[in-house]
């Protein structure tokens, strides 16, 4: 820590070197590197690529021009359940118990779950697009029992630990309580959204499908982007960590919101379906726009960190800048939605997607793995400045994000051509800054002994934290 100073509630980084009785040493600490890795093989090899083919296809540019509604889900479901979720899946598995007290979660435990998640959003994104008939049918219910299987392992997981860990009211145990019933939800659903697609060209019915995104930016990821960054991002930046008082009203806000989303699946009539669907987008997005400052960041420098880290707390920053753009669009399209009672705003809806999934999602990532995950000891403290496969990837996805929420927000206004082809553009930054990303977390997966050496030298030298 600077200077060597430790305030209350400090996120303690490294375990070799901190002598806290607080402190749990992992018993497993690589698994979550399985989740990292598996989740940045699917976003380069899937999700992000599509993010280049597939506006590409919707101008008619190559052949797939009738499979772009299922592109579009299969695009959809690479970033939310493979990017993002096996991200946050691995990640909390490994903080959560950290945070709580209890020893790490064993690799035969947690391996399993990876195996079902992973293969399961392989299949679905491979054969939603490109396998047809009753073999399509099969792998898209086997992918969708694959998944809610593995969702359920999430959930038990991180909700035994809960139990079983100290009860200290920090905001951190409730958003992770939240954000792990939001994974059972999240497995109900999966298996349902796979059943609904029989029959229909795979295709999950768009009122299903759209809930869905919500529920898993909201429910399974919001709830730990804000319960993670609520107890250290803050101190990065000497600040306090938010009080529970302080987070209670957004932190409520943002599980009502998804659950507003939720009932608007109930046989309803069409406006008042709407209406809940508007209030609950409409809900969720302030409440993000809420949390960003006060459980993450949005200006100051990150002086609590040392010089070499403080390049990383650039993208949190611009994540929970994005956030708070995001959930203004998405706060306009609910209230227009909750009033008109049908369905409003593709624009706004479209370029708050995608300002919570480069923004909050893809750029928190990086900042947040970059800080805290174990596998970077070794970079935050080296003497050598970030180089720039550290730093390119910040302004790449920058580029990428404002050029995506423009695509969005210009739907009315320019051309379906312009659009997709500038949408592309985007992809294409953004699937360069994930390969950057990916070239760092292979770097410092392949100089961890050496860190593990240097910490250890670094704790009988009675060095820094
Ligand atoms: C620069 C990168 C990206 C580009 C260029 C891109 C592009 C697109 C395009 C063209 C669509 C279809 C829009 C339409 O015609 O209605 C779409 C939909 C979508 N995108 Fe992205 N995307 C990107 C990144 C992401 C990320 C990082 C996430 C989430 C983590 C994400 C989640 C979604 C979702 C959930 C949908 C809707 C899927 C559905 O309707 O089932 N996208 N994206």
């Amino acid at each position: 820590m600077a200077d060597g100073a430790r305030f209350e509630g400090d996120i303690q980084l490294e375990p070799p070197t901190v002598k806290s009785p607080e402190t749990v040493p992992a018993a497993e600490d690589h698994a979550y590197l399985a989740f990292i890795v598996s989740a940045l093989i699917i976003a380069i090899a899937g999700g992000f690529l599509l993010a280049i083919l597939l506006p590409l296809a919707e101008t008619g540019l190559f052949g797939w021009s009738e499979r772009v509604p299922q592109l579009i889900q299969a695009h959809g479901w690479a970033q939310l359940q493979g990017w993002a979720g096996l991200f946050v899946a691995g990640m909390s598995t490994r903080l959560i118990p950290r945070f709580a007290g209890r020893p790490g979660v064993r690799r035969n435990v947690i391996l399993p779950i990876l195996a079902a998640l992973a293969p399961s959003v392989v299949i679905r994104t491979v054969v939603e697009p490109f396998v047809g008939g009753r073999l399509g049918d099969v792998l898209t219910v086997v992918a969708g029992i694959l998944g809610g299987l593995g969702m359920l392992g999430v959930w038990a997981l991180l909700s035994v630990t809960l139990a079983k860990g100290r009860k200290r009211r920090e905001p951190w145990r409730y958003f992770a309580w939240a954000g792990a019933s939001w994974w059972a939800v999240w497995a109900a659903f999966t298996v349902g959204a796979a059943l609904k697609s029989i029959g229909n060209d795979r295709y999950v019915p768009a009122s299903l499908d759209d809930a869905l995104t919500w529920i898993v930016i909201f429910g399974c990821v919001g709830n730990f982007v804000f319960g993670v960054q609520s107890r250290s991002v803050p101190v990065f930046f000497g600040r306090k960590t938010p009080t529970v008082k302080r987070v209670l009203i957004p932190g409520l806000m943002l599980n009502a919101g998804p659950l507003l989303v939720a009932l608007s699946l109930l046989p309803l009539s069409g406006a008042l379906s709407f209406r809940l669907e508007g209030g609950g987008l409409a809900i969720a997005g302030l409440a993000a726009a809420w949390l960003a400052p006060i459980a993450g960041s949005v200006h100051g420098t990150a002086h609590r960190l040392r010089p070499r880290s403080r390049a990383a707390s650039r993208y949190v920053l611009g994540a929970n800048i994005a956030t708070i753009a995001g959930g203004l669009c998405l706060a306009w399209a609910g209230l227009h939605t909750l009033a008109s009672g049908g369905y409003e705003a593709y624009a706004f809806r479209d370029a708050a997607r995608h300002a919570f999934g480069i923004g909050m999602i893809t750029m928190l990532a990086f900042g947040m793995a970059q800080l805290i995950a174990p596998v970077f000891a070794l970079s935050r403290a080296e003497a050598r400045p970030p180089g720039l496969a550290e730093r390119l990837p910040f302004w790449l996805l920058v580029a990428a994000v404002i050029l995506r929420m423009l695509t969005g927000l210009l739907a009315d206004h320019a051309a379906l051509d312009v659009r997709m082809r500038t949408a592309a553009v985007a992809g294409a930054l953004a699937w360069l800054a994930l390969v950057l990303f990916a070239t760092t977390v292979m770097r410092a997966i392949r100089n961890e002994p050496r860190m593990k050496e240097l910490l250890a030298g670094m704790v009988h030298g009675g060095g820094e934290q």
